[in-house]
């Protein structure tokens, strides 16, 4: 498998950072994962508007990779040479501010920021889907910049792993009441005919999937309303799911060994899989960027 590490294609196994490298000393990086279907990635465009904003936020500047053409022409060719072509596959990209002696400001003079790109076969978790997943609640213990995709993952890593520990597939985190986002995908209820999930501010993440889920759902006449749910409405939600690269829609059926309404994916969650995923096929058929290197 080869993988992309500053301006090299390498095998995976000889890749290699110093060990002064601010991502692994201090966590001072950003990262975006696409969706990949048939060797096409879902949403260049958007993942590299978010990449951009945490970039400039870090004051990281920005490399290369981070134009459309320069990550098209790699993400082609870890593709192809990495036999994903014909299949479903995410793509993972980080950057970090590079190298320098340990000093927690930034380094006077900038290094060249990391690069690294390497993508992974993906099976989605239809059968999940098909009955529907559980989740359960933990409070949101993140810092309060929740909207850049820093590579700093613990309190979501320790979210995830007690969500893992009691059988569930996501852990949706309360911060003062409120539902603010799952550990790696957002949040999304539906009561009495309209969906709710947190306004988009420093508390989450701007969901790429999110932001295509609610275009749907509007364009569907389904009403979206921008405003978190409290932990209490949880319990009388008519359905509840997760919008994510790696979850698509994924309908959340039983929270905290509760089920949600009847405990089977509600109709408006399987519509709006549906139209998603058609959207994102139809997407990835017809925009192929780039030219392999
Ligand atoms: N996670 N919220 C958090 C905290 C996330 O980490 C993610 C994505 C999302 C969903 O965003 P998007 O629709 O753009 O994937 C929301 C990625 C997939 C990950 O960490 O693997």
């Amino acid at each position: 498998m080869l993988c992309y590490l500053n301006g090299q294609f390498v095998p995976r196994e000889s890749a290699s950072i110093p060990i002064e490298d601010r991502g692994f000393i201090f966590g001072d990086g950003v990262y975006e994962v696409w969706r990949v279907v048939n060797g096409r990635l879902f949403e260049t465009e958007r993942h590299l508007d978010r990449l951009a904003y945490g970039l400039r936020e870090l004051r990281i500047e920005s490399p290369d990779i981070a134009k459309i053409d320069v990550l098209a022409g790699v993400a082609d060719r870890l593709l192809a040479d990495n036999g994903l072509l014909d299949c479903e596959s995410t793509l993972y990209l980080e950057v970090t501010r590079g190298v320098a002696p340990r000093t927690h400001q930034f380094p006077a003079t900038p290094p060249k920021p990391t690069v690294f790109v390497m993508t992974n076969k993906f099976v989605p978790p239809d059968d999940v889907r098909a009955r529907g997943a559980a989740a359960i609640t933990a409070t949101d213990i993140r810092w309060l910049r929740c909207d850049i995709k820093t590579i700093q993952l613990l309190p979501n890593v320790f979210a995830k792993q007690a969500a893992a520990e009691r059988g569930a597939m996501e852990a949706i985190m309360i911060r003062d009441g409120f539902v603010t986002e799952g550990s790696h995908a957002n949040v999304l209820g539906v009561i009495d005919g309209e969906i709710r999930t947190h306004p988009l501010n420093n508390l989450i993440l701007p969901g790429i999937t999110r932001a295509v889920v609610i275009d749907i759902a509007r364009s569907l006449g389904i009403p979206v309303r921008e405003d978190a749910l409290t932990k209490d409405e949880l319990s009388r939600l008519d359905e509840c799911f997760l919008a994510g690269t790696t979850a698509d829609v994924m309908p959340i059926v039983r929270i905290d060994e509760r089920p949600v309404a009847n405990g089977q994916p509600g109709p408006i969650t399987t519509k709006l899989y549906r139209e998603f995923r058609a959207y994102m096929d139809a997407a990835c058929g017809a925009a192929h960027a780039g030219t392999p290197i």
